[in-house]
């Protein structure tokens, strides 16, 4: 009976993940202890993951599957599992019965893909993520920004800087870093909002997916008979039939899912705390660049917006700093608790200081072979939109008291979806 509630539970995760991607809002069912590593007091991690971090390192979830759960929430447990490339598998397909390697985009692009699916897909897209390439599109960012400010000025005040800059800022980058041209841009935002929206209701969002996926399709399909000036375009003309359409739209949805929200994310919540001290919004908004680049460093580090890297999955069993391991058990390493370290991140790591330097480096992006491959876009981003929003509107406040903010509820991405503010 036990078994059968399991296999039932463990196929309602996995329905839910294959209609509307990893989001556990709706699963009521899961235990109290499961959620912490996706809670928070507004910015902060709850004081338990720093507890576990303390006391049990490699902590196993009371879960209802034959499979064992870990969280690991230190600094060296969560390089020692990112860094393995033999023992643990990124690849979820055994919990999607009937799902064969032609599938594997379907899932969830490079995050979910092992070698040698994802070295030969994640090659394909390193080029155009490299310093030089992307020195091309600081300008069109600069030019976003510009606009978008614009745009702020004009809502307000009070105006949703989520809704006029957070948000489509990231949008117009990697619109501008895939090549699509501004209707396709505006198509692609009416779907966009659709997706994040849940007003519409669940069939709505599921619904604005598969067209979002088909759109994509359309659009590489387009540009397979014109490749354009960007991404799209440049992987057609280097690859050529070597990638077909639907691997092609699977990597570029990709990159747009793993780019934006995050990046958004990190914009309203790096407002938020740099507006928490005069002295810290001075820092990004006179500092050298080497000063606001060490900002936007801790920032990254303290706020940790990516919650949880993609789950790991035991291939064989083993040890892993002194727990032993079954093969199939799964690892969820906490990128917000292993940021919270005070092993790595030196003193008093629960607290901002934009002039901090950790004792050796942070994990907001992830480690080894599946580190973001944007961490230098997103840091571009942040470096040119930060320090532009806060000379543009000195007097820049926050409109309501932090415990009024709706902040993002058990999502892997941590946020707030409309931060009001004055100028
Ligand atoms: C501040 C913003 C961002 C944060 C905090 C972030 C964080 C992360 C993290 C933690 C991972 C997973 C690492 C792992 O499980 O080992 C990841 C993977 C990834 N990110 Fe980002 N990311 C950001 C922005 C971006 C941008 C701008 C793009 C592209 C435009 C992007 C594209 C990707 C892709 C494609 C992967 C999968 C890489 C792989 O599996 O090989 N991300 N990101």
């Amino acid at each position: 009976m036990r078994a059968r509630t399991r296999a039932w539970l463990a196929g309602l995760v996995v329905r839910r993940i294959q209609t509307k991607g990893i989001d556990l809002t709706q699963l009521s069912f899961i235990p109290e202890p499961t959620k912490v590593p996706l809670q928070r007091d507004g910015v902060d991690p709850l004081p338990r993951l720093a507890e576990l971090r303390a006391t049990d390192p490699v902590h196993r979830l009371d879960l209802p599957f034959d499979f064992a759960v870990y969280l690991i929430t230190g600094q060296d447990e969560t390089r020692a599992v990112l860094a393995e490339r033999t023992r643990f598998s990124n690849d979820i397909r055994h919990l999607f019965p009937g799902t064969g390697p032609a599938n594997a985009g379907d899932i969830g692009g490079l995050g979910f893909a092992d070698a040698p699916v994802h070295t030969r897909l994640r090659k394909i897209l390193t080029p155009e993520f490299t310093m030089r390439r992307l020195a091309r599109l600081e300008p069109a960012i600069e030019a976003t920004v510009a606009a978008r400010l614009d745009a702020l000025a004009a809502a307000g005040p009070p105006a949703d800087l989520a809704r006029e800059l957070s948000f489509p800022v990231p949008f117009q980058t990697i619109c501008e870093l895939l090549g699509l041209d501004l209707s396709d841009r505006d198509e692609f935002a009416r779907l966009g909002s659709a997706r994040f929206d849940a007003t519409g209701g669940a069939a709505a969002a599921f619904g604005a997916v598969s067209v979002q996926r088909a759109f994509l399709m359309d659009a590489v399909a387009r540009q397979r008979v014109e490749p354009g000036p960007g991404l799209i375009g440049q992987i057609i003309r280097e690859e050529g039939d070597a990638i077909s359409d639907r691997d092609l739209a699977g990597l570029v949805d990709g990159v747009f899912t793993g780019g934006y929200e995050t990046t958004a994310g990190m914009i309203s919540l790096s407002t938020m705390v740099l507006l928490r001290d005069p002295a810290y919004a001075a820092v990004v908004r006179d500092g050298t660049r080497a000063e606001v680049d060490r900002a936007v460093e801790e920032l990254l580090r303290y706020l940790s917006v990516v919650q949880v890297a993609f789950p790991r999955f035991a291939r064989e069993d083993m040890d892993l700093l002194g727990t032993p391991l079954r093969a199939g058990d799964v690892v969820i390493a906490s990128l917000s608790g292993a940021n919270r370290d005070p092993y790595s991140a030196g003193a008093d790591p629960d607290a901002f200081d934009p002039a901090r330097v950790p004792t050796s480096g942070h994990l907001a992006f992830g480690h080894g072979v599946h580190r973001c491959i944007g961490a230098e876009l997103a840091r571009m981003e942040l470096r040119i939109v930060l320090p532009a929003l806060l000379r543009r509107f000195p007097d820049l406040a926050v409109a309501v008291p932090q415990q009024e903010l709706a902040f993002r509820q058990l999502s892997f991405v941590y946020g707030v979806d409309e931060l009001p503010v004055t100028f």
